[in-house]
């Protein structure tokens, strides 16, 4: 057997000691399958004394990640703090000085500097990874970069972030308002410190990013990711979507088109008998669309211990078997730079708004949305409260541009209570 795979692990919260479990626990079966030992040799975290519920006392102590990074008897860097920059940032850098192979769970950090980061790595004849980073335990990138590599893709789109489909469904399940099972999944430890990572889309947009420069062979761009969160999603929207046959999910969706690349993250009706529809609590499914292989359905749990482990371990055993798959799928110098595109395919739209209960109100909604060319396919107005009235409009496909202009000037007509929700209707 040759020379073992040598770990250092710098994070170990949830992942990091699900990693030294799967380390300890199948060690045999991890060199069986790999032909050499992978240990651990070094680990990190913020406080030594905290209890993890495994015995880390054989390994070495950094307080520092970046002292951890540069370490002799480091092979791989195993990168489990999160942040975009800070520590995580830093120690990634150091590793690769020093010659390390990372592998990371940080969307954040690639996300923002993914390129530079990749692009360093693979200068030093090194290679950084990140099957954690997107959909938890699903093999997604491996997918993409492995499975499906002779294929043009088509079409990615996903749930990716658990908590705002826990959030989602189990309104629907409950009944529940939005604070409601917002405050529930706080007390469930479900959110990021950060909520708006959640909630805000921000995280399953860094996601999306991360697959479309796989996908496509481009730079990350996640600041042009369209990006709307979850936070305006009621248990009305969610009530009237079910019974018009639709389910809302938190979906991206990345897509090359003649006039650039479109990425978006955003709430939508998806029909409830699609497999994405279907998608129940904390679950994330990913569906990739290829030239030649059609369309294919991943489908697992999107964030925990085990999962995010189990994709951590995915990557580290690729390098211990010497496979070293460029990050983005082929070398970073050759991604290209892509022209962004406002999502421009015209889809139907639900629309919810509560307008003044006085004569003529409707009219002039109705009017504004044909003067913007938009034309309505079903209307709505229901259970109303004292001078208030709350309106639902379908319409038929129209551009997101032209239901802007119309949303625009309902402003102007002096009937709106609420601002207007505007969810697209996906087709999936
Ligand atoms: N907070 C994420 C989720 C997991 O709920 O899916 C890590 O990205």
């Amino acid at each position: 057997m040759t020379e073992p795979l040598r770990l250092g692990i710098a994070g170990l919260g949830t992942v990091g000691a699900g990693v030294v479990k799967i380390v300890r626990q199948k060690a045999n079966l991890l060199a069986t399958r790999t032909g050499r030992p992978v240990v651990i040799t070094a680990v990190s975290a913020r406080s030594r004394d905290k209890d993890r519920g495994v015995n880390l006392s054989q390994y070495a102590w950094e307080d520092d990640p970046v002292a951890l990074a540069k370490r002799d008897d480091v092979d791989v860097f195993v990168e489990l703090m999160g942040g975009a920059d800070g520590p995580a940032k830093a120690a990634t850098e150091a590793a690769i000085a020093a010659g390390k192979d990372v592998v990371t769970a940080n969307k954040a950090m690639l996300a923002i500097h993914g390129q530079e980061l990749a692009e360093a790595a693979e200068a030093a004849g090194r290679v950084i990874r990140f099957e954690a980073a997107v959909a938890g335990g699903i093999p997604v990138i491996k997918a993409l970069t492995e499975g499906l590599v002779g294929n043009q893709v088509e079409r990615v789109m996903g749930v990716m972030n658990g908590t705002c489909n826990y959030i989602l469904t189990r309104m629907e399940n409950a009944g529940l308002p939005y604070d409601e099972v917002f405050e529930e999944a706080n007390q469930l430890g479900y959110l990021e410190a950060d909520p708006t990572l959640d909630v805000g889309g921000i995280d399953a947009a860094h996601k999306l990013a991360l697959l479309a420069s796989v996908a496509y062979g481009t730079k990350v761009a996640f600041d042009t990711v369209e990006i709307e969160g979850i936070e305006r999603i009621t248990i009305e929207d969610i009530e009237q979507a079910a019974d018009m046959g639709y389910r809302i999910k938190l979906l991206g969706v990345a897509q090359m088109t003649g006039r650039g690349l479109e990425q978006r993250m955003a709430p939508c009706l998806v029909p409830a008998s699609s497999p994405l529809g279907q998608l129940e609590g904390g679950t994330n499914m990913v569906v990739l669309e290829g030239d030649h292989v059609g369309q294919i359905v991943l489908r697992g749990a999107g964030a925990g211990e085990g999962p995010t482990a189990s994709a951590v371990m995915s990557d580290v055993l690729d390098i211990a078997r010497d496979i070293r798959v460029p990050t983005f799928g082929q070398p970073a110098t050759t991604l290209s730079v892509v022209k962004p595109a406002k999502s421009a395919a015209p889809a139907p739209y639900y629309l919810r708004m509560m307008l003044h209960d006085k004569p003529g109100a409707l009219a002039k909604i109705a009017t504004a949305l044909g003067e913007a060319g938009v034309s309505v396919d079903r209307m709505r107005q229901y259970g109303h409260e004292e001078s208030k009235a709350p309106v639902l409009i379908v319409t038929h496909k129209t551009t997101r541009d032209a239901l802007d202009c119309a949303i625009h000037s309902f402003a102007a007509t002096g009937v709106l209570a609420s601002d207007p929700v505007a969810i697209r209707i996906e087709t999936v």
